[in-house]
């Protein structure tokens, strides 16, 4: 398997790729590599004849210096993980000043308010340093479709807002959360959970399930009152947000207007681990 760290090297094998009979799936990661990354990359290798996993932990998207410090780095164990898939796959982990080209900063970015909610809110300046890398990854790799779970989805709107705005000529593709049997989505930062929380958690996913039929019959608000008060009534569990968006703007939605669509997002903190998922409500 093509492991480059340099994105000339990377470019040179991916020459021949940029061919009228192939196409590129791209895949980019911070690495951590589980399950629900394997899903992406299968998938990408269903619909291209060549797949580029990107594995670079990008420092600008993290607003906490010890969240970044604790971010696994497991190259070499993620590579023999792609291996098992096909050793058929290209990996470009490149340095920060490789991909940054000496600038690590953050670009700023206009996404309409996309980024100012949620994950935007409690997490200042993420999606500018999110959308910084996607780009120059983007532009490194110049894949023909890109793959992202929506385990991230508010990330995923806005990916597809910067293609928009910057005219990268590539698809961006959103795929459905992977989760453990508890229904615990998929994420690297589940590592850091102890054995008894892991087991715990599945309650986040049971609680966005019942939300979900509660919001069939229920008003919006009433929805929300009703999760807030179940997770109160776990100690274990601080829950940082809990919202239902409208899905195209994510702005939200206190109450339901037919034929709207809607998504309700969480975050919560579980032994200072802190975990987001979502769920389609209509
Ligand atoms: O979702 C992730 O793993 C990261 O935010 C991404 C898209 C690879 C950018 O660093």
């Amino acid at each position: 398997m093509q492991v480059f760290h340099s994105k000339k090297e990377l470019r040179n094998s991916l020459s021949s790729f940029n061919t009228k009979n192939h196409t590129i799936g791209m895949v980019p990661t911070m690495g951590a590599l589980h399950q629900g990354h394997l899903v992406l990359v299968k998938r990408a290798f269903l619909e291209h004849n060549c797949v580029v996993v990107s594995i670079f932990v990008n420092p600008t998207q993290f607003n906490n210096n010890d969240d970044l410090r604790k971010y696994p780095n497991t190259l070499d164990k993620d590579v023999q993980l792609l291996k098992t898939i096909s050793d058929k796959i290209i990996v470009f982990a490149p340095t920060a000043n490789e991909i940054y080209a000496g600038k690590i900063k953050s670009n700023s970015y206009q996404f309409n308010g996309l980024d100012t909610l949620m994950e935007g809110k409690f997490r200042a300046g993420h999606f500018n340093g999110v959308a910084t890398i996607v780009e120059l990854l983007l532009n490194a790799v110049m894949p023909d479709m890109a793959y992202f779970g929506e385990k991230d989805f508010q990330q995923l709107q806005i990916i597809k807002k910067l293609v928009q705005i910057a005219a990268i000529p590539i698809k961006i593709r959103g795929c459905p959360i992977v989760r453990e049997p508890n229904g615990l989505a998929m994420s690297s930062r589940n590592e850091r959970l102890s054995e008894e929380a892991r087991k715990n958690v599945g309650f986040i996913y049971k609680i966005l399930k019942s939300a979900k039929k509660k919001f069939g019959t229920k008003s919006a608000i009433y929805t929300i009152h009703w999760v807030q008060n179940q997770f109160k009534k776990k100690p274990d569990f601080k829950l940082e947000y809990f919202q239902i968006t409208n899905i195209d703007t994510l702005t939200p939605v206190l109450r339901k207007q037919k034929g709207k669509k809607y998504r309700a997002f969480v975050a919560v903190y579980i032994e200072g681990v802190r975990l987001i998922d979502n769920i389609a409500l209509n």
